[in-house]
């Protein structure tokens, strides 16, 4: 892989990244009244995706370019779900679209890890994508809790 072709690899990263950190905050905001425990969780998750966006942003840095953003790269990831979340119909959608979100985030790291040779960037791949395994672990439980809960 050339350098240029593994920057333009990061600043894919570096863009959904800002765009979860982003998303998360917003959802955490708009939730507190609703459930404040959830709330916490995503402010959290927040802080974790801003952590990724600086560790690869650094990375681009050291390979002697600027970070920049694609822009929306959200909305692809999520095809017609993506009116549901400026409508926002409920926590259970929300929590889903965060899980299809984190899943496009683990694959995409899983595939660039394959293709790199273990250095620094190998590891730091990896323990972005262990935190994103982490974030879609809690989603998905908190999903099956919620729905327990409307059929119960
Ligand atoms: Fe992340
Ligand atoms: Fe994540």
């Amino acid at each position: 892989m050339t350098n240029d072709e593994l920057v333009s690899k990061l600043n894919w990263f570096y863009s959904l990244e800002l765009s979860q950190a982003d998303l998360y905050m917003a959802q955490s905001k708009q939730i507190k009244n609703m459930d404040y425990y959830i709330s916490k969780v995503l402010e959290r998750a927040s802080y974790i995706e801003q952590q990724h966006v600086d560790n690869i942003a650094d990375k681009i840095k050291s390979l002697g370019k600027t970070p920049t953003s694609l822009g929306d790269v959200i909305a692809p990831i999520l095809g017609k779900m993506s009116g549901n979340l400026v409508a926002r119909t409920g926590l259970i959608t929300m929590l889903k679209v965060n899980i299809m979100l984190e899943k496009k985030a683990m694959d995409d790291y899983k595939n660039l890890i394959m293709k790199i040779k273990e250095d620094d960037l190998f590891t730091l791949l990896w323990s972005n994508l262990i935190d994103e395994d982490l974030h879609t672990s809690w989603f998905s439980s908190k999903v099956q809790e919620l729905e327990k809960g409307l059929y119960k």
